[in-house]
């Protein structure tokens, strides 16, 4: 791919560079999108399993279904996407990640500096008494898992819809959007708030924002750049161009 000459000269002169990354940038490892054709918000209904009400009331089926998404994450494996941003690490002063995935693999490729606004999937909480749990520590049967502690119910570590990110890592990431240079934008429709104000942050702030999707979104208008294709491609082959000129 040949990149635009404004790109390029942004590459050369960035510090601080943010990935604000969404399910799309996953999909190439196997885990599936919320939206689109085959998202699963196609096949489920966030209202009965991606929020606290519908927790209460079944906490069991909720389980079951963040079982099976565990399941395929544990299974799946960091891309070249997930690889080349881990990859830039070397290149420039400070490179952050902003995540809404869960998954986990940001992490697991190596990034450094990854904050993830919407919980992680391999950590659960006792509703009562806050205790934290890895998912391996615990004995899943077909049931909710109780706490050793206090018997109350444990929960994914996961910000359900109408909850709040947790503060401390929103702040930290706001900062860094604002302070960033260029703020890619990958994988991610770009539609769920809080989270999506990252990139507009990063804009007014003066960051030099790409998008890349493969396909165009409601934000595509308004960025710098936007690249459509695989991120799992057309990340790797950005890291080529930063390599051509170290
Ligand atoms: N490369 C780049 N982009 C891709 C790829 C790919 N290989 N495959 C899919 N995409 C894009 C889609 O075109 C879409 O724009 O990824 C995006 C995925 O969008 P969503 O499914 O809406 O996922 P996301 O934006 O992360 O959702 C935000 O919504 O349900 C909540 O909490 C959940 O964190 C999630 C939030």
């Amino acid at each position: 791919m040949k990149f635009n000459q404004d790109f390029i000269d942004k590459l050369k002169t960035a510090k601080s560079v943010v990935f604000f990354t969404g399910a799309g940038i996953s999909a190439e490892s196997g885990v599936p999108t919320f939206r689109g054709k085959e998202g699963l918000w196609k096949k489920f209904k966030p209202q009965e399993l991606a929020n606290f009400d519908a927790f209460i009331r079944n906490p069991d089926l909720v389980w079951e279904w963040y079982q099976y998404r565990r399941k395929i994450v544990e299974e799946a494996n960091p891309n070249p996407g997930h690889l080349a941003i881990v990859e830039m690490g070397k290149y420039f002063e400070d490179v952050s990640v902003i995540t809404q995935n869960v998954d986990d693999l940001h992490n697991r490729a190596g990034s450094k500096n990854v904050y993830e606004l919407h919980g992680n999937i391999e950590r659960n909480y006792c509703i009562d008494c806050e205790a934290i749990y890895n998912t391996n520590e615990l004995e899943v049967t077909g049931k909710a898992p109780r706490c050793k502690k206090c018997g109350g119910l444990i929960r994914p570590d996961i910000v359900w819809f109408g909850e709040p990110i947790p503060q401390s890592i929103f702040s930290a990431a706001e900062l860094k959007a604002k302070n960033s240079d260029i703020c890619f934008v990958v994988g991610t429709t770009a539609i769920i708030y809080p989270a999506a104000s990252i990139p507009r942050l990063a804009k007014e702030d003066g960051a030099y924002l790409v998008e890349i999707n493969i396909e165009p979104t409601e934000i595509s208008h308004w960025v710098d750049y936007s690249l459509i294709g695989k991120s799992g491609e057309i990340l790797p082959e950005i890291l080529a161009e930063i390599r051509s000129f170290h």
